[in-house]
């Protein structure tokens, strides 16, 4: 029988947030001879049981009422906000099929992980922001970062760094802002900071202090690790690929959003400590990818992929920074790697055919 997947993404007035990846997404459905649309929850007509389900046609999109979709891969990039109400009814209803499981928010996320001894090794120090907690951290680490619970792209980030007594600020506001500024003592830091939580808070989002790393791999610029792990056809988990990102000169981030540039992650890492390290930090990456996406399983049940944000600082220590479960993969087309920018593609529709199958033989 031939199989229709569904890829569940916010349509704005603007459109898709990510049309490049989700034409790509419905050609390599079809090039597998799989049917492929995508849709958001608008389109999801319950009384008739279908769905109006959008595929590329030209520069743009075209859409048709469509059957059920077997199964659905979740792409919504949801945050409690008003125009995303339709959102959670659809995700936590029994109307589909899901192929990825829900995830939590990044500090959640730590504090799970940091509860796994194995773990705890790669994982920055991270509490709630709290006065209290600003005052004990700033004394203990020479830079901070406070972020966002449901940031993307690096928006709302600040850095903190202690120059003496002063305290130097830089950071990205969610309209893209840039912000400098130095503070000269904790009690004006930390008025500026509750502030920058309550005008850059989306819902009722809470914002979260963490050891800052020193990720400078190159001069006035942070640099750090994306590592793309998805399950494959057999749904087992397998490495996709690994690149770097280099955010622009004095950015607190990396992030491809930002402004951030792509370089291979071999070649960059040898060039900057040797082959042999090089090539154990590139193990090490790998390893902890690997064995975190399985305790994150007991946790959150079948997941699909992640794509881990990792730091390596300036001497060659692996940190996890984020876990995305929505993950973008142009990184491996902006570094001209298309074989892998295409296997990032496929996977998520070859494991979701898998699904499919199991399901058809327990049923059996
Ligand atoms: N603790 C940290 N130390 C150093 N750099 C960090 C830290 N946390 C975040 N960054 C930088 O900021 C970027 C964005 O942070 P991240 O937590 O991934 O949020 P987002 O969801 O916005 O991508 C990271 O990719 C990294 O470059
Ligand atoms: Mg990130």
């Amino acid at each position: 029988m031939d199989k229709r997947i569904g890829i569940l993404t916010y349509r704005g007035d603007k459109g898709f947030g990510d049309p490049a990846y989700l034409r790509r997404l419905v050609e390599e459905g079809m090039a597998m001879g799989v049917e492929v649309y995508v849709f958001s929850p608008q389109d999801v007509d319950v009384v008739f049981r279908q769905i109006k389900g959008y595929e590329p046609f030209g520069a743009g999109w075209k859409c048709k009422w469509r059957e059920w979709p077997d199964i659905v891969i979740d792409y919504y990039r949801y945050y409690p906000l008003e125009k995303h109400r339709q959102y959670l009814p659809i995700r936590q209803g029994s109307l589909f099929r899901f192929a990825n499981n829900r995830f939590a928010n990044k500090f959640l996320v730590h504090q799970l992980l940091e509860q796994e001894p194995e773990l705890n090794q790669w994982l920055p120090e991270t509490v709630p922001f709290s006065k209290r907690n600003l005052g004990d951290m700033v004394k203990r680490h020479p830079r901070l970062y406070l972020k966002p619970t449901n940031g993307t792209g690096g928006r709302s980030i600040l850095r903190i760094e202690r120059k003496g007594e002063r305290f130097l600020l830089c950071g990205r506001t969610k309209k893209q802002g840039q912000k400098n500024e130095i503070l000269s003592n904790i009690t004006s830091l930390s008025q500026r900071i509750k502030q920058w939580t309550e005008r850059e808070k989306r819902g009722d989002e809470m914002f979260f202090l963490q050891q800052g790393l020193d990720l400078n791999l190159l001069d006035d610029r942070t640099v750090d690790a994306r590592l793309l792990v998805q399950k494959d056809g057999q749904g087992k988990w397998r490495l996709t690929g690994m690149g770097m990102r280099v955010g622009p000169v004095n950015s607190s981030t990396s992030n491809l959003h930002g402004g951030g540039t792509a370089l291979p992650a071999g070649r960059f890492l040898s060039n900057r400590f040797g082959l042999d390290l090089a090539e154990l930090i590139i193990y090490q990456c790998e390893e902890l990818a690997l064995l975190t996406v399985e305790k994150l399983e007991e946790h959150f049940g079948q997941m699909m992929e992640f794509g881990f944000d990792l730091g390596i600082d300036t001497e060659g220590r692996v940190w996890i920074i984020e876990i995305n479960p929505k993950p973008g993969r142009d990184i491996f087309r902006k570094l001209g790697q298309l074989e892998r920018y295409q296997q990032a593609v496929r996977r998520p529709l070859e494991y979701a055919l898998h699904l499919l199958e199991q399901d058809s033989v327990v049923s059996q």
